[in-house]
């Protein structure tokens, strides 16, 4: 089992499912022209992230960590077009590609981008009204994921998805004793979710072109 066999198999399984997506295509495209991080989601898995939000009839998501775009973009095409998409991203260089990669998609009045540390835009969502949310994405700095999943379960309702990336990295999160701010970040959250009695959760281990990871997916049963 290697990387270059699961990377094989996504090129697969995307030919087979994921016709070519030029809006797409032109938002990764842009992003390592802009020298991003190759660290979005994987094409499969934004179409699951679009799939989930069609499947629970979603109207309004929030997204934290946007980077160039690309799994807001998935995530928007899973919204009716009267949605809303909100998306937090701290360094403006990544906010601005994104803005151009939404625009050029054709979803600039769906989805709104707000600049700035994630703990310190998600009170001022939650103060301006916003939520609840029928759909949260966590994929921003992995060592705040447990003050994010706090704001989340903040802005959800009975009912409201919360999914989570990263949440294996190469199967690092078992080490107990890291002392790594993103293992321990995402440790922490984890327990959260099995500890929670107004989540339901469980977790899925991932391989594919983005490595070895997995994603926690959670419902949010009741506000208290
Ligand atoms: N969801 C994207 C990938 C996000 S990568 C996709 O799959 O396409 C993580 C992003 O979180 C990066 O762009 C990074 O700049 C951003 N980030 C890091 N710290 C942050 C913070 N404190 N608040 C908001 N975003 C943050
Ligand atoms: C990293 C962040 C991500 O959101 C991801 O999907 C993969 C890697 C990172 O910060 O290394
Ligand atoms: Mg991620």
């Amino acid at each position: 089992m290697s990387q270059e066999l699961w990377t094989s198999v996504d090129r697969y399984l995307a030919g087979l499912l994921l016709p070519a997506d030029p809006a797409l295509d032109a938002a990764l495209n842009a992003s390592t022209a802009a020298g991003l991080p190759e660290i979005a989601v994987s094409p499969t898995q934004g179409k699951l992230l679009m799939m989930l939000a069609q499947i629970v009839g979603a109207r309004s998501i929030l997204e934290m960590g946007t980077l160039g775009g690309y799994s807001t973009l998935w995530l928007a095409r899973g919204l009716p077009i009267n949605g809303k998409l909100i998306t937090l991203e701290f360094d403006p260089k990544h906010a601005a590609v994104a803005t151009a990669n939404i625009a050029r998609a054709g979803f600039a009045g769906i989805v709104e981008i707000r600049v700035g540390k994630a703990l310190e835009t998600l009170p001022e969502i939650a103060a301006e009204g916003h939520g609840p949310f029928d759909f949260i994405f966590i994929d921003a700095d992995k060592g705040n994921y447990p003050g994010y999943l706090e704001w989340a379960i903040k802005l959800s309702r009975q009912g409201t998805l919360i999914v989570v990336d990263n949440v294996v990295r190469e199967g690092a999160v078992i080490d107990a004793s890291s002392n790594d701010l993103a293992v321990l970040g995402v440790r922490r959250m984890n327990e959260m979710m099995g500890g929670d009695r107004r989540l339901t959760a469980t977790a899925i281990q991932t391989v594919g072109s983005k490595g070895y990871d997995g994603f926690m997916i959670a419902v949010v049963r009741s506000e208290d």
